[in-house]
Formats: C-alpha cells, sequence, structure tokens
C-alpha cells in the first residue's frame, strides 16, 4: 500500500488531467485518472457508460477506481469532478494532500466544449456548469488543503502547481 503524492480534484474543464499531466512529469511521478481507470475496467468511455446505463452504476466504478488508485497510486492522481460527492470517497481524502484546481464557469465551459464529453451536463451545458459550480465549489475548497487557480496556459498552471507545493 503506497499514497498518492497529489489527489487533484475540481470540475470539469478545471483541467486535472492536461495539468495534472504536465505537473507529473515536471515532480517525475506517473500520472492517473479515475475517469481513464472506470474506462479501462468497463470497455466503454465514461460519456457511453453514463449513457447506456446510467449515472448510478458509474458512480459505482468511480468509487472502487479511487478507492483501489488512493491505494496503488504513488504519484499525481486525477479524480473525477463528481467523485467528491461520496461520503466515504470524503472520509478517505482527509487522509491525502488534495489540491482544488479551480476556474470559473465560463472557462471550464469553454473547454470542455460542448455536452457530448459530459452526458451528465447534457441538456444545458452552461446552465449546468453554473449550477455545478455553485454547489460543488464550497465542497472542493473543504475537502483540499490547498486551492489552486488553472487560468493560463496548461505548462503555466502546472509551474503554479508545482511552485504551490513546494
Ligand atoms: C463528472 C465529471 C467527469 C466524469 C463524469 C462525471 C462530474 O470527469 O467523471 O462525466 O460529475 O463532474 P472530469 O471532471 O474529468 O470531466
Amino acid at each position: 500500500m503506497t499514497a498518492p503524492a497529489v489527489v487533484l480534484i475540481g470540475a470539469p474543464g478545471s483541467g486535472k488531467t492536461t495539468v495534472g499531466t504536465l505537473l507529473a512529469e515536471r515532480l517525475g511521478v506517473g500520472f492517473r485518472d479515475t475517469d481513464q481507470d472506470v474506462e479501462h475496467g468497463c470497455g466503454m468511455s465514461v460519456a457511453e457508460l453514463v449513457r447506456l446505463r446510467g449515472e448510478a452504476p458509474f458512480r459505482e466504478l468511480e468509487r472502487i477506481a479511487v478507492r483501489t488508485a488512493l491505494d496503488e497510486h504513488d504519484g499525481v492522481l486525477a479524480l473525477g469532478g463528481g467523485a467528491v460527492l461520496d461520503p466515504s470517497t470524503q472520509r478517505l481524502l482527509a487522509a491525502h494532500r488534495v489540491v482544488h484546481l479551480s476556474t470559473d464557469p465560463a472557462t471550464a465551459l469553454a473547454r470542455i466544449g460542448g455536452a457530448a464529453s459530459r452526458p451528465l451536463l447534457a441538456d444545458d451545458p452552461e446552465r449546468g456548469l453554473r449550477e455545478l459550480f455553485r454547489v460543488r465549489g464550497p465542497l472542493y475548497r473543504r475537502l483540499a488543503t490547498l486551492t489552486v487557480d488553472s487560468a493560463g496556459t496548461p505548462a503555466q498552471a502546472a509551474l503554479r502547481l508545482a511552485l504551490a507545493l513546494e
């Protein structure tokens, strides 16, 4: 059993995967993403899984992916944006170095580019993201030991993050 050097949380479009990958390169450690773990485990994209089976089976697989990665991974770990909604995940995160990668709804919308990749925001991504930020913002901040803004290019954000972690 080991523990991630850093766990990244934040809204869809906050840059957890892109910035996290660059941060891992800077730190010389591996990068892991729970959305990708779920996708490898079930052989389809998260978007397909949610569309075909609904949100509940996805959340169950996500909970298992998070637990496994927190136990196995020693590099940078990015969690899917909604993973923090699970109370057991919230409890586990208390024992880790958790960074909230923050952004604003308009930037997040521009980054994710519409609804196709995020079916849970499908009806109205703009309104969905605004609501998501309103509800989850306080939760992300409460669970994190540090909040870092992901503004600018991914490389700039990764540098800002690396400096904040020193
Ligand atoms: C979700 C965020 C997505 C993905 C799924 C649900 C959410 O991950 O897990 O579409 O509820 O916020 P990203 O935060 O990596 O986009």
